[in-house]
């Protein structure tokens, strides 16, 4: 198909965000929107989508959408601006189960569509006939969404409050086509607007920047948000419930149930001073305000960069801000991940290996070094455990993943990931790293990006030749499988108390005290919960927990090592607590890897995982009853 050279620059490129005065209104300036370049280089070919965004692509959505906790359902209309190419005919959107009840354009003519065939977890094209017209499109879909993958529609039992429903999203990677007829393509940035009703007395939040003030409907009432930056749409996000708001700093603050609210508040001060953190390391906070949601614990992953309102899991909170890494994790995909967008999710290294790297410098400059190098050596560990495990030359321990590439896992998107940013750090020094990755979040800010592209920015910006990018091993570090023979290692200082007792207990049997164990960092007692032999008797486990309460342990990250661990060895007494624990906690994290631990166990294991899931899947987010699936309902 060919194009005049005008609408395909238009459609490809940025076009700068520029101020006009609304017609008869100069008081109220409004913006046109952002449009973002798409990218055509074949590495950039998202084949998880079915958009054709040279053809027609999806600019802005604006949503008016009403929440049915009864049914399980939001319905409403989603309006799309197009960007069409001369002679396009078609749009073509993702549909995962959508229904649609009506396609109209901008003047509310009726629109010929097809929902084609649906491909198991892509869904189905939702192929829309455009007409003739010019380049700028309006196309509105009426449509309902029940029962969507996204979403979880909580009961009130699953609840702090125990009073009132609860609903929320997630849409990384390609869940958002569960509830939003667009192109759900991170390479596809969107701005957006949506207006969210919902039965008193809840309160609807969502990923972008609240616009005027909540409606009163009578027994609903209605919530606009907006984004005007172009987004990737897997970060459009709602959360719904009855949650209230603290301020925690001039722009930070956080949501959550009333009961929580005290522990998530306290848990989260560090933030404000963490978004000043990130800023002097790589650059300005471009999105406005930095708020966060403390969700009922059924929420699958343990944080969600969702621009302007991160979504986290309860299980963070330890009492003592000892798991806030997460924070700064989330905070830090502000820059990489939601300003720099992985095109396709086979280079999700881009977003979660250089926020992990980003994530360990800001905990640096809240906690200090020793904490920081602690946290850096766990992840260096879990890298040499998955390549022992899948082989150093297993195609899916590379940073790019070609389509089709059977991922080696989290250890390597986002471990290896940020162990190839430290190398770098330490190679040409943090004050050259620093400039370099600053100017390659400026560069690319609100657009999407390539490992290619990357490979070769460092080409143009980091190395001073060629001859240093082969000594850096920068392309062997991307493309290539395995661990390059000068990556980083961690300075084993960082854990040479620890791993002296791990030792003395590995060999004599000797305890830490109960003092000795208190004073450790949680990435300490981590550590040495990792270092345990793995076969231990019923006596010694139960001597392990007598001394040092790990069932007993309000951090959660040891609680599920002290779990697994004793699941692995089957020792009775900790079977009634997983059982309570995965009853009410439904993050991946933790979940899948209990109940695998419990299916090795054979006759023992087996029918205890089956009847704790049996009871708990309902429970899950669609994400993690998926994953939990391929584990106990595999036969
Ligand atoms: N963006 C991810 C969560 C995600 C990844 C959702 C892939 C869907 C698909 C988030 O930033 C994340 O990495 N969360 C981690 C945090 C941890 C590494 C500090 C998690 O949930 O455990
Ligand atoms: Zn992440």
């Amino acid at each position: 198909m060919r194009f005049a050279i005008s609408a395909v620059a238009l459609l490809l490129t940025t076009t700068a965000c520029t101020t006009v005065p609304m017609e008869g209104n100069i008081d109220s300036a409004r913006t046109t929107p952002m449009v973002a370049p798409v990218l055509t280089t074949p590495d950039a070919l998202d084949t998880s989508t079915y958009a054709q965004p040279q053809v027609a692509r999806v600019t802005h959505v604006d949503l008016d959408l009403a929440l049915d906790f009864a049914a399980k359902s939001v319905g409403g209309t989603a309006t799309l601006s197009v960007l069409a190419a001369p002679g396009a005919k078609e749009l073509v959107l993702d549909d995962k189960g959508l229904t649609i009840a009506s396609v109209t354009d901008g003047q509310g003519k009726a629109l010929p569509f097809t929902v084609g065939k649906s491909d198991g977890e892509k869904g189905a094209p939702l192929t829309i006939q455009i007409g003739p017209g010019g380049e700028n499109r309006t196309v509105r879909i009426a449509y309902s969404a029940s029962d969507a993958d996204a979403l979880q529609w909580l009961s009130p039992e699953q609840t702090a409050g125990g009073k009132y429903p609860y609903l929320f999203s997630q849409g990384q990677a390609i869940l958002n086509r569960t509830w939003i007829p667009t192109q759900d393509s991170p390479g596809i940035r969107q701005t957006w607007r949506a207006r969210v009703t919902a039965p008193k007395p809840l309160t609807v939040v969502m990923s972008g920047l609240k616009v005027g003030e909540t409606e009163d409907l009578g027994n609903r009432r209605a919530f606009t948000y907006e984004m005007d930056k172009p987004v990737a749409p897997y970060l459009i996000a709602v959360a719904a419930g009855d949650i209230a708001f603290r301020p925690l700093g001039p722009r930070t603050g956080v949501w959550t149930e009333p009961k929580v609210l005290d522990a998530a508040a306290s848990e989260l001060a560090d933030t404000e001073a963490m978004v000043s953190a990130a800023e002097k390391l790589y650059g300005p906070y471009r999105w406005g305000r930095y708020d966060m949601i403390v969700l009922p614990p059924s929420f699958p992953y343990g944080g969600m960069e969702n621009p302007t309102l991160t979504f986290l899991t309860p299980t963070f909170i330890a009492g003592d801000r000892s798991l806030t890494g997460l924070i700064a994790h989330e905070l830090a995909h502000s820059w990489s991940g939601n300003l720099v967008t992985n095109a396709v999710w086979g280079d999700g290294w881009l977003n979660e290996g250089v926020t992990s790297y980003f994530e360990n410098r800001i905990v640096e400059e809240i906690y200090g070094k020793k904490r920081a190098q602690q946290e850096a050596s766990l992840d260096y560990t879990a890298i040499i455990e998955t390549l022992d495990r899948v082989g150093s030359d297993a195609p899916g321990t590379a940073l790019h993943q070609p389509d089709g590439t059977d991922s080696a896992g989290s250890a390597i998107v986002y471990n290896k990931g940020a162990a190839f940013m430290r190398t770098l750090e330490h190679a040409v020094g943090r004050e050259r790293f620093d400039a370099w990755l600053r100017q390659w979040f400026d560069k690319h800010a609100f657009q999407p990006a390539t490992s290619q592209m990357i490979y070769d920015d460092m080409l143009a910006h980091l190395v001073t030749s060629k001859a240093e990018a082969d000594k850096l091993k920068l392309h062997e570090w991307i493309f290539d499988p395995g661990l390059p023979s000068n990556v980083l290692r961690p300075d084993s200082a960082a854990f040479a108390t620890v791993d002296a007792s791990a030792k003395a207990y590995a060999d004599a049997g000797t305890i830490p005290g109960r003092s000795t164990w208190d004073g450790w960092t949680s990435a300490e007692r981590q550590r040495f919960l990792q270092s345990l032999p793995q076969k231990r008797s019923a006596d010694q486990l139960g001597a392990l927990d007598k001394a040092l309460g790990l069932s007993a342990s309000g951090n959660n990250e040891e609680l599920f090592l002290w779990l697994d661990l004793a699941l692995a060895n089957r020792f009775d007494p900790a079977v009634e607590q997983a059982d309570r624990f995965l009853s009410h906690v439904g993050r991946t994290k933790f979940v899948r890897p209990l109940f695998a631990t419990l299916m090795e166990q054979g006759e023992w294991g087996q029918p205890i995982a089956k009847r704790i899931y049996a009871k708990t899947r309902a429970g899950y987010h669609s994400v993690t009853q998926a994953s939990v699936d391929k584990v106990v309902l595999k036969d």
